[in-house]
């Protein structure tokens, strides 16, 4: 798979992308990941991304035709500034899937994590400022995707979230296959405790089914722990029967 992300603060992401399984599967060809710099797309000498809005108001809004232009040239796989012709073009077939990070957009849930896992390309966009000209919704996103119900300083984390979360589902990535199944919300529930050494920390002890050797009752006691915590902590996940 290759991603792209685009971003007026490429640094951002040098973190993510050199820890641990994300690296990994860099270095092992798995994800090729690309970041590019958004002013790299600026024509002006201030190298701007930004504007005041049409119709006032306070707050700067990112600018469509640096926007368009940066994901036509990245779609297409040439440098900033070779024309793309006609407008919006993708050489050898569809747009790849554009995202957009915004508060806006349909929350990121699981469900859409595995869909975005199984494309060949993504484009991750980052917005910042108050907001974004609508035609950068209009030409260049197939999707608009918010990582929850509150307002970051810019949608560096959410993309970095998207990536970690897509990473770990491809194949090869994660060590020991069940453990992607087995996790929170691929059942529909949040998971079972876990428990490692010691048998006993300060008074708080291993439960004894886990010790008992006895998969049928590991699995059921794993099963009911599921369940009681998911409708303790995400009734929502249960449905309006809570069941
Ligand atoms: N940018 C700012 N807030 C965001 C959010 N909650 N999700 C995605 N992008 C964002």
């Amino acid at each position: 798979m290759r991603i792209d992300l685009l971003t007026i603060f490429p640094g951002y992401f040098s973190g993510p992308l050199e820890t641990s399984l994300v690296a990994t599967a860099q270095a092992d060809g798995t994800v090729d990941i690309r970041v590019h710099d958004l002013r790299d797309w600026t024509t002006d000498r201030h190298r701007s991304v930004d504007d005041s809005p049409y119709g006032g108001g306070a707050g700067m809004v990112m600018r469509a035709d640096v926007l368009v232009a940066a994901a036509e040239s990245v779609w297409n796989d040439v440098p900033p500034g070779t024309q793309v012709a006609p407008p919006q073009h993708v050489a050898g077939g569809p747009r790849p899937r554009t995202v957009l990070l915004t508060p806006r957009g349909r929350t990121l849930t699981q469900a859409l994590v595995r869909e975005l896992a199984e494309e060949e390309r993504l484009v991750l966009l980052c917005g910042r400022y108050e907001g974004i000209d609508e035609r950068v919704h209009d030409l260049v996103a197939t999707d608009e995707v918010s990582v929850g119900d509150y307002v970051l300083m810019g949608g560096e984390v959410a993309a970095a979230a998207i990536v970690e979360a897509v990473v770990r589902l491809l194949p090869g990535v994660l060590g020991n296959a069940e453990s992607a199944v087995l996790e929170s919300f691929e059942q529909g529930l949040l998971e079972h405790p876990h428990y490692t050494r010691p048998v006993e920390l300060r008074g708080h002890t291993v439960p004894e089914v886990l010790r008992s050797g006895d998969h049928g009752a590991i699995a059921a006691w794993r099963a009911e722990r599921a369940l009681e915590r998911t409708r303790q902590v995400r009734p929502d996940l249960l449905g309006p029967g809570g069941t």
